[in-house]
């Protein structure tokens, strides 16, 4: 049916096996890299020499046939092109960019590989990935007032004070260890340290503040954003690291964003977990029925996506918004995706930086349109349609959307609540001055959104449905924390109602 693409496919597999057996030769400088690192470091190397970058030279890549191109890049310098991918060839791209460049057995080196420096090789991936919500992580948090606040009360240490305990911010390593272990470090050079080493006697090295850290929206030390790593681990760099669900479980896990909870507990967890032995995690692009029957993250999110006559399903995409009409994460609500992914320039009816009010009215000026919704929502329906019917996938869809009406009518049902309270000066809400998460009834409503409003949806979207959606986190937990926070309110109300005459 579609012969062209059928014989480019033909000609990809013959390729691989080809390459399977060959050996790139390496540059001098690498050589020179391997005789001490070999020594130093033989779990670094070993994964290097397993890796594509020491089999296959970008020359070669780029001669390979179009639907198996693993190379976005259309050439590349020169010096590069006829040698493996090795230490060299990354850790001393660019030395003039990197602030922790410095000079190491005679070649100019830096320690943070970032995309700056994968964008070489690897354009299309790295300025789409620029336009991912994950490159911004840290900044969405970090610049922003209102998530900053949310943060230092839950990492911040809780000290008895009179009327309402105070809390004392939290130091840098914990700030590392804990948001930003996902979101990314900001990283800084703040020194140099000398080490002597049985191989090669003193050496000199940069001191990097916030490393090591592999987190999504990482603010590298040539300005780049991201850590490439954070889902293709050095120095394997596999496709089959990424395409696995545990890659993005590291992260995506919950329970306030509990993705692979929920497809665990899925049927296509269930697929993934009794067959994933059977299926093909290397071919490229990944065939549909041939290479396996149900998807992990990756298919649904990133993959290029084919048939196995050669059709294609779904483009690959590191900008993963691609296929995301709704955000689902609430911030307090869901709400149309927002525009940019720098998402600290969104501001609501009242000024805040939030993406809606907190009666749950989009900040529409900065989230997609309707139109560009009904775009993704066909993008990510094409991939379901690869393995179900229509009359399935709408089915599905028309609930996933009735629960994200349904928990954001939740969501505000508390937040009515939650304003009454202020409004009574029973807790100092934000029209005060106050912060809206430090008190313990304010901590309690955003157990409402955070945790299970975010749950139930995630259990929809991701067909996990079951415990998650209902007992684990869900339903069932949510309306308890309404009754409680409705409870919380009329017992204070009732001094003042008997204190009438
Ligand atoms: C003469 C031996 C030698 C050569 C050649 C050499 N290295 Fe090293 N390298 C070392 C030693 C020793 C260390 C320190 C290991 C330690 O303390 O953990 C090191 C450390 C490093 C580090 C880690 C720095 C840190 O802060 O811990 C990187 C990255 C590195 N080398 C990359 C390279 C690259 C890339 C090349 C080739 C361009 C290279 N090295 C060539 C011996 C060498
Ligand atoms: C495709 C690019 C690439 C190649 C090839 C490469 N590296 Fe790296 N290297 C990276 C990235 C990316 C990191 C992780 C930096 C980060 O994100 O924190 C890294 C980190 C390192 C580190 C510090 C990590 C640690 O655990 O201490 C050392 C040391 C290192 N590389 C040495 C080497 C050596 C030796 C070779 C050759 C065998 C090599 N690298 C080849 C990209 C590369
Ligand atoms: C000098 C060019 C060059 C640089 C720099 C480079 N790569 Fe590669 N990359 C290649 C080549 C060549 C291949 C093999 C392509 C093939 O198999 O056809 C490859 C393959 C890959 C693959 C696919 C591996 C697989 O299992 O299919 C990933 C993922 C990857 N690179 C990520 C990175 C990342 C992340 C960086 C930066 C840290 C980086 N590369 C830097 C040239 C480069
Ligand atoms: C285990 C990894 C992890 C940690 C730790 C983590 N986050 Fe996140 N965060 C995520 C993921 C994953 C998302 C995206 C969720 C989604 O899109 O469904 C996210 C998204 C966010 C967003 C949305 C930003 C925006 O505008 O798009 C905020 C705010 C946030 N997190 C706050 C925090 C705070 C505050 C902390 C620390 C108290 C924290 N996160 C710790 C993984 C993490
Ligand atoms: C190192 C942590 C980390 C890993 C690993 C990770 N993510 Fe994320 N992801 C995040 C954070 C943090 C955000 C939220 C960024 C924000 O809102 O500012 C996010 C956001 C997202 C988004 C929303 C993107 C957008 O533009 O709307 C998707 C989709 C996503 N991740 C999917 C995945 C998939 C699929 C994997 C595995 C292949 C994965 N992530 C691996 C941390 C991670
Ligand atoms: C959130 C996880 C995530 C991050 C971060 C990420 N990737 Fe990927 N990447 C993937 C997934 C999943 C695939 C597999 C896509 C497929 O199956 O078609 C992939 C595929 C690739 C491939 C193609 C491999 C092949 O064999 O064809 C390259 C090259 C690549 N990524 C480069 C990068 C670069 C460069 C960066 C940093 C700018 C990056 N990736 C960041 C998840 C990620
Ligand atoms: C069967 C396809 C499918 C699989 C498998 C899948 N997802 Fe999703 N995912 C969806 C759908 C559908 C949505 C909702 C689309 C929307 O937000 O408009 C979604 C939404 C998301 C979001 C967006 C959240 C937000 O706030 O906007 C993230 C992040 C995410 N998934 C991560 C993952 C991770 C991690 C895995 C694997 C553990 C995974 N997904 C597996 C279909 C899938
Ligand atoms: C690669 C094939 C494949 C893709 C792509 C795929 N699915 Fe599935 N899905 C399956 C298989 C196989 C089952 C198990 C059917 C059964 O129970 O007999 C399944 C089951 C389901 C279920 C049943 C859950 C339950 O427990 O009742 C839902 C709902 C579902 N898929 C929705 C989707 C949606 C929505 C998408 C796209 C976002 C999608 N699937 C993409 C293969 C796929």
């Amino acid at each position: 049916m579609y012969p062209g693409l059928f014989m480019a496919l033909l000609a990809a597999a013959a390729f691989s096996a080809r390459l399977a057996f060959a050996a790139a030769p390496v540059s001098p400088e690498t050589e020179s890299c391997l005789d001490c690192h070999r020594q130093i470091h033989p779990g670094i190397v070993a994964e290097w020499e397993k890796s594509r970058h020491a089999r296959i030279t970008p020359a070669e890549a780029l001669a390979a046939p179009r639907a198996a191109r693993r190379l976005s890049a259309t050439a590349v310098p020169p010096a590069l092109e006829g040698y493996a991918v090795g230490c060299f060839e990354c850790h001393g791209l660019r030395p003039g960019d990197h602030a922790d460049s410095f000079e190491h057995n005679g070649f100019d080196i830096h320690q943070v590989v970032s995309p700056g420096d994968c964008r070489t090789c690897h354009p299309e991936e790295t300025s789409q990935y620029a336009e991912n919500l994950m490159s911004r992580a840290y900044g969405n948090l970090a610049g922003n007032p209102v998530f900053r606040d949310l943060e230092h009360t839950i990492l911040g240490r809780l000290r008895p004070a009179k009327g309402k305990p105070a809390i004392e911010p939290a130091a840098e390593p914990t700030r590392a260890e804990g948001c930003y272990s996902c979101h990314g470090t900001k990283l800084r050079v703040v020194g140099k340290e000398r080490r002597t080493t049985e191989l090669a006697g003193e050496l000199e090295f940069p001191v990097i503040e916030g490393w090591p850290n592999q987190g999504v929206g990482r603010v590298n030390l040539d300005g780049t954003l991201g850590s490439c790593a954070a889902c293709h681990t050095r120095h394997l760099f596999a496709v089959k690291t990424a395409r696995q669900p545990y890659t993005c479980k590291e992260c995506h896990v919950g329970p306030d964003v509990p993705a692979f909870k929920v497809y665990e507990a899925s049927k296509h967890g269930n697929l993934f977990s009794s067959h994933a032995a059977e299926w093909n995690f290397e071919r490229v692009p990944w065939t549909v029925g041939r290479d396996f029957t149900a998807p992990t993250c990756a298919a649904c999110h990133v993959s290029a996506l084919v048939t196995p006559e050669g059709r294609p399903v779904a483009r690959r995409t590191h900008r993963m918004n691609d296929r995301l009409p709704w955000r689902i994460f609430g911030l307090i609500y869901a709400h149309p995706h927002p525009l940019s992914p720098d998402t600290t320039v969104i501001r609501n009816t009242a000024g805040m930086p939030l993406p809606t009010d907190l009666s749950g009215k989009p900040a529409e000026a900065f989230l997609i349109g309707s139109e560009e919704m009904e775009r993704r929502r066909r993008t990510l329906q094409a991939v379901c349609l690869s393995c179900h019917g229509g009359s399935w996938v709408n089915g599905f869809w028309a609930r996933f959307e009735h629960t994200i009406a349904e928990t954001n009518a939740k969501t505000r049902d508390a937040t009515a609540v939650l304003e009454e309270i202020w409004k009574a000066g029973l807790a100092a809400g934000p029209a005060g001055g106050g912060s809206p998460f430090d008190e313990p009834i304010e901590r309690r409503w955003a157990d409402v959104w955070l945790i299970y409003a975010n749950t139930i949806r995630f259990a929809s979207a991701m067909a996990g449905g079951g415990d998650y959606g209902v007992f684990a986190d869900g339903r069932y937990r949510l309306n308890q924390a309404v009754a409680a926070l409705e409870e919380w309110h009329r017992e204070r109300r009732k001094p003042k109602a008997a204190g009438k005459p």
